[in-house]
C-alpha cells in the first residue's frame, strides 16, 4: 500500500495495479543468451519478421516537415484509410497503435463500476485498459477450444454492461468466432468492439456490416500485416456519432507523421505487403505441422500470425527459458484457463527452421 509522501496521494485504485505484462525486449538480454543480441529470434510479439515495405524506410529517410505537426483531425490519414477499409472517412478515427482506441473507447463509454464483458482467455490489454478507466470486467470463458460461448455471453448482462468485447481472430489462441455468433452478440443492441488486429491473416471480418448495426465498433492496426509495429499506428471503424467524439477526447497529434507516412507508403505497397501475409499464412501451416510431430506440444489452429500451443508435459516455463537460452523468444503464459501454455509467432522460414532444430533439441 502507499502510505507516505507523493505516493500518498495518487488514485487509490491504481496503488496495487498490476499493469500490462509487455514481452522481453532484445536488448535486455545482452550476455544472457547463448547469442549475440542482433541474432536473437522474436517469436514472441505477432509482429512481422519481414519489416514493412521498403517504400516506408524511403520515404521517411527523405521526409523534409519533421518540424511541424501532424493535422490534428488527421484528413489525410482517415481519406487513406477509407480507400483501404471501404468505408467512408467520417467513421474512421486513427490511433497510436490500436491499443490506444482500445483506452479511448473505454474512456468515452465507462464510468467506474461500469462493466465490460470480454471472453477469457483473450488479449490481456483488455483488462490493464478497462482497470484503468475504473471499469469491472466480466469474465466469459470460451470452451475447450477457446470458442466464444455466445449464450453465456448473453447471459452475462447487467444493467451495467457498456461494451461487449470481442478479439477476431482471438488472441493468444488463434480462433476465430463465426459471424453468426458475432451478429447474436450485436442483436443484444449492446456496444460491440470486434477487434480485427490479423484480419489480413484471417480474411475475416465484419467492418461490412458497420452501416448495418450502430453498435458496431472495429479496430484493425498496421502492426501487424504491414510490419508497422514500433510506429504504432491503428484505426478503428466507428459509428459516426461516436468516432467525432473520439476525436474530441483523444490526445491532440496522437498520430505523428513518420506513421501518416508510412500508412501511406504501405498502402502504396499492398501488392508487396499482401505477398508476405500470404507467406506467413503458408509458414503458420508448416509450423503448425511441425509442432504437432512433437508429441509433447499441442499446437490449436490458427487464423492469425501466431500459433498457441499446450505444453503437454506440464513444463512451458522451462521450454519458454531454455528457448531464450538459445536466443529464442517465444511468449509463454501460466494463468487461469492458459496454464501451460505457449505462443508462438510465424516468422520466416528459416525462424520455422531455427525454432524446430531447438525443439528437438530440448525434447519433451
Ligand atoms: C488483439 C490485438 N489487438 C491489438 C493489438 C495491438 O495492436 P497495436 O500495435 O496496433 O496497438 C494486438 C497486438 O498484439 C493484438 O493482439
Amino acid at each position: 500500500m502507499a502510505s507516505s509522501g507523493i505516493e500518498r496521494l495518487i488514485r487509490s485504485d491504481l496503488v496495487d495495479f498490476s499493469g500490462y505484462a509487455a514481452r522481453t525486449s532484445p536488448e535486455t538480454l545482452e550476455g544472457k543468451v547463448e547469442v549475440p543480441v542482433e541474432s536473437i529470434v522474436k517469436l514472441d510479439a505477432n509482429e512481422n519478421l519481414y519489416g514493412c515495405s521498403p517504400r516506408v524506410n524511403r520515404a521517411l529517410a527523405t521526409y523534409p516537415d519533421l518540424n511541424i505537426y501532424p493535422d490534428d483531425g488527421q484528413t489525410r490519414l482517415r481519406k487513406l484509410l477509407e480507400g483501404y477499409a471501404g468505408v467512408d472517412a467520417k467513421r474512421i478515427v486513427a490511433g497510436s497503435g490500436s491499443n490506444q482506441l482500445i483506452d479511448l473507447v473505454l474512456r468515452l463509454f465507462i464510468n467506474k463500476g461500469d462493466e465490460i464483458i470480454n471472453c477469457v482467455p483473450t488479449f490481456a490489454i483488455f483488462r490493464f485498459s478497462t482497470e484503468l478507466c475504473g471499469g469491472t470486467l466480466v469474465e466469459v470463458p470460451r470452451d475447450e477450444d477457446f470458442k466464444v460461448n455466445v449464450n453465456a455471453v448473453k447471459a452475462a448482462i447487467t444493467e451495467k454492461t457498456k461494451i461487449i468485447f470481442l478479439v477476431n481472430p482471438n488472441n493468444p489462441t488463434g480462433t476465430i468466432t463465426p459471424r453468426q455468433g458475432i451478429l447474436e452478440i450485436l442483436d443484444t443492441g449492446l456496444p460491440v468492439l470486434v477487434d480485427e488486429a490479423y484480419y489480413e491473416f484471417s480474411g475475416e471480418t465484419v467492418v461490412p456490416l458497420v452501416s448495418q448495426y450502430e453498435n458496431l465498433m472495429v479496430l484493425r492496426t498496421f502492426s501487424k500485416w504491414a510490419g508497422l509495429a514500433g510506429l504504432r499506428v491503428g484505426y478503428g471503424i466507428f459509428p459516426p456519432k461516436i468516432a467525432d467524439y473520439l476525436l474530441k477526447i483523444k490526445i491532440p497529434y496522437n498520430v505523428n507523421v513518420a506513421a501518416l507516412v508510412a500508412v501511406q507508403e504501405s498502402l502504396k505497397d499492398i501488392d508487396y505487403l499482401l505477398e508476405r501475409v500470404r507467406a506467413i499464412i503458408t509458414e503458420r501451416e508448416r509450423l503448425f505441422g511441425e509442432l504437432q510431430k512433437l508429441k509433447w506440444l499441442k499446437p490449436f489452429p490458427s487464423r492469425a500470425n501466431f500459433i498457441f500451443c499446450s505444453v503437454l508435459n506440464g513444463k512451458a516455463r522451462e521450454l519458454k527459458q531454455k528457448l531464450q537460452d538459445k536466443g529464442i523468444l517465444v511468449r509463454y503464459f501460466d494463468q487461469p484457463m492458459l496454464r501451460d501454455c505457449i505462443r508462438i509467432s510465424v516468422g520466416k522460414p528459416e525462424h520455422t527452421d531455427t525454432l524446430i532444430k531447438a525443439l528437438q533439441e530440448i525434447g519433451g
